[in-house]
């Protein structure tokens, strides 16, 4: 009897911990999403100079980050957990109130960028790649003109 009370306990136990890792605290979901955002920065901001002529055209590195950014193009959206539009944040309350057109914001942009990388594979005209650079960047700005602060 004693043995199997412990044994039900031990169940038990492994089950709490089980469920604590899979719930995402809300700070640490809004510190991942900033990560990823901070990804995004580190690739597009060479790419923006690039399609804006602050620095010259550079083929290999235009293809380098625009492949990187479409690797993680999908990795923020998870981070908007429930419980994780306060805190340290500037997502405003829309990306919860309106999921639709957020998630819509997003795959504009994934396809935007997933254009670009596929543009840079097909070894397309600078043209077109600077243009479709500017196309991934409207798509940021669309966002964050309507979920960020
Ligand atoms: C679908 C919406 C959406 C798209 C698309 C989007 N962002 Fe954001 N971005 C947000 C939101 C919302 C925040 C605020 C996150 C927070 O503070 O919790 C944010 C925050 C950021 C931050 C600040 C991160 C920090 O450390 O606080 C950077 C930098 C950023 N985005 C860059 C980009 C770039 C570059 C792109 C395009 C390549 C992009 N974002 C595309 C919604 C978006």
């Amino acid at each position: 009897m004693k043995t199997i009370t412990k044994m039900l306990i031990a169940g038990l136990a492994l089950t709490l911990t089980a469920g604590a890792v899979s719930a995402a605290d809300p700070e640490d979901a809004i510190d991942y999403r900033k990560g990823v955002f901070q990804v995004f920065k580190w690739n597009m901001g060479p790419l923006g100079a690039m399609a804006q002529g602050d620095i010259p055209f550079d083929r290999e590195m235009a293809g380098q980050r625009a492949e990187q950014l479409d690797r993680v193009a999908d990795l923020p959206w998870q981070g908007f957990i429930e419980g994780s539009d306060m805190g340290d944040t500037d997502a405003m309350p829309e990306v919860w109130m309106n999921r639709e057109a957020f998630d819509e914001a997003a795959s504009e942009f994934e396809q935007a960028s997933a254009r670009l990388a596929q543009l840079i594979t097909e070894e397309a005209s600078e043209r077109d790649i600077r243009r479709q650079i500017g196309a991934v960047g409207q798509s940021c700005k669309a966002c964050h003109d309507d979920f960020r602060e």
